[in-house]
């Protein structure tokens, strides 16, 4: 099984390399059009003058291309057998490139959007990922621009180092500035920002070329303000493309699908209330937990909103959204269980029609695991007089294929087991939450994700702490009522 597993990813390996050398391919092509466009009459004379310095072009984005395969090699395998990962850092990179190229050339070197990528890339994967793609990029607009006709009219070096030392400082800034960043708004004042040390170097760089010449110096300053807010107005732009076109999460698109305005939430709310309750509790508490292991708080809460989405398909066949009327008790108990257990599977499918980030539909899938359905199971063996068979009863799973599946697994069950308790004292909800813990564990279900005894420990007492806060009993109002001369009189009950 691990063999044919281990077969699987390196033939993907394989795959992400040819991916690897389409794309850079396609850099090349890009950059071939620079140099036409440049100069539509004499490229031809252009590329025959300085065939080795173009070889040496080649070779450098070669090997810079080399080592973003590498680090993506010993850094996070994951991410390369995906194919469509390594099209989306091409693509980032590539449409970097040509923006920077229009800028630079039809504009002004200091309009460049040098803080474009590094944007991009810190909400598109992370700060380190960020860090390293800004670094290559640098140094491959450096290559670029110094080994085509980018700049052949003045002072071509000059400006090549300028660009290279504004690509690498403010990209970087960028990325430090963009931590933590939730709008769309904040983005925007980054720009702003990174305009900060932009003007810092572009100044130093300009002062020792002042030769009285004043308004190219204050112009030059305008231009790289210019640029730092060109590059966030351009990530604002480009961010939802990219979000769309790869499926990819960012802290803005968890923003929207847990909005309330959300269409699946805003359907929850009306069709299935005692689901959309429930799970409003779940994300509360599983973003509680996700932040006391140190995972992604607002993914947590995000796969939690929709974990229950699939009872949309039959709300009134779930105990919360019932008001009287059971459906079950016309049911045998086998249509009954597999009535229950499909809203992980309809869950699934409606997030996936919907364009739902792969995690969060996984979520919806994996929340039950391959648990029994106790009260179906239990009603089958009663009426069959104890035959009946556990696997017919029991959620398909997969089991937890993440620690945010897992979470989500022990809150959901958590919520409506603290629901339930007459006594929710700190003591009896600890009781029941360890039993929960302790349940999933014995039946293997965090047997595939990578959650650790201490983190299962860590949950325990967040929701622990959680559970008895959110469930705890109000002080018994006295029974009065004020009168309009706001006397107090004795309140008459029924
Ligand atoms: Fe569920
Ligand atoms: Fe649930």
């Amino acid at each position: 099984m691990k063999a044919e597993k281990d077969e699987v990813k390196n033939s993907r390996l394989v795959r992400s390399a040819f991916v690897f050398a389409g794309c850079y391919v396609f850099l090349l092509i890009v950059i071939f059009l620079m140099i036409v466009i440049n100069d539509p009459s004499g490229w031809r004379q252009y590329i025959a003058a300085n065939a080795t310095g173009l070889l040496t072009l080649c070779v450098c984005a070669f090997l810079l291309c080399f080592i973003v395969y590498y680090y993506y090699y010993f850094e996070d395998r994951s991410f390369l057998v995906k194919a469509k990962n390594v099209l989306l850092v091409f693509s980032l990179i590539t449409v970097c490139v040509i923006l920077c190229y229009v800028f630079g050339r039809f504009v002004n070197i200091y309009a460049r959007p040098c803080a474009l990528l590094a944007l991009l890339c810190v909400f598109l994967f992370n700060r380190r990922q960020a860090i390293m793609l800004n670094f290559i990029f640098s140094i491959l607009m450096f290559v670029i621009d110094t080994y085509t006709n980018n700049f052949s009219d003045v002072g071509v070096t000059a400006q090549v180092y300028f660009s290279l030392m504004l690509n690498f400082v403010c990209g970087t800034f960028a990325i430090f500035a963009a931590g933590g960043n939730k709008t769309r708004g904040g983005l925007l004042l980054t720009g702003c920002v990174v305009a900060i040390p932009t003007v810092l170097i572009v100044a130093l760089l300009q002062l020792p070329q002042i030769t009285g010449n004043w308004i190219e110096f204050v112009a030059s300053i305008g231009y790289g303000i210019l640029g730092c807010l060109i590059s966030a107005v351009l990530a604002l732009a480009l961010l939802p493309v990219f979000e769309a076109m790869f499926n990819r999460l960012t802290v803005f698109r968890l923003r929207e699908l847990t909005s309330t305005n959300a269409s699946l939430l805003v359907r929850l709310k009306q069709e299935a209330p005692g689901t959309f309750n429930h799970s409003l509790i779940v994300a509360q508490l599983s973003e509680t937990c996700a932040v006391a292991i140190g995972e992604n708080a607002e993914l947590a809460r995000a796969a939690a909103y929709y974990h229950d989405i699939g009872k949309l398909k039959q709300p009134d066949c779930f105990t919360e959204n019932q008001t009287g009327y059971n459906v079950h008790d016309e049911l045998t108990p086998e249509l009954s269980a597999d009535i229950i257990r499909s809203h992980a599977k309809d869950g699934y499918e409606l997030l996936k029609a919907a364009r739902f980030p792969k995690l969060i539909a996984d979520v919806a899938r994996e929340h039950h695991g391959t648990l029994p359905i106790k009260y179906f199971y239990n009603k089958a063996m009663k009426l069959s007089g104890g035959d009946a068979d556990v696997a017919d009863y029991s959620y398909l799973g997969p089991t937890p294929q993440s620690k945010i599946a897992a979470i989500v697994m022990i809150s959901d069950a958590s919520e409506a087991a603290t629901r339930a308790l007459r006594d929710r004292s700190p003591a009896s909800v600890e009781r029941t939450v360890r039993s929960i813990i302790e349940e999933r564990m014995d039946l293997d279900q965090f047997a595939e994700c990578d959650i650790t005894i201490r983190e299962l420990t860590i949950i325990k007492q967040t929701l622990v702490e959680a559970l008895s806060g959110v469930h705890h009993h109000r002080v018994e109002y006295p029974a009065i009522r004020f009168n309009r001369d706001r006397q107090a009189v004795k309140e008459e009950k029924d």
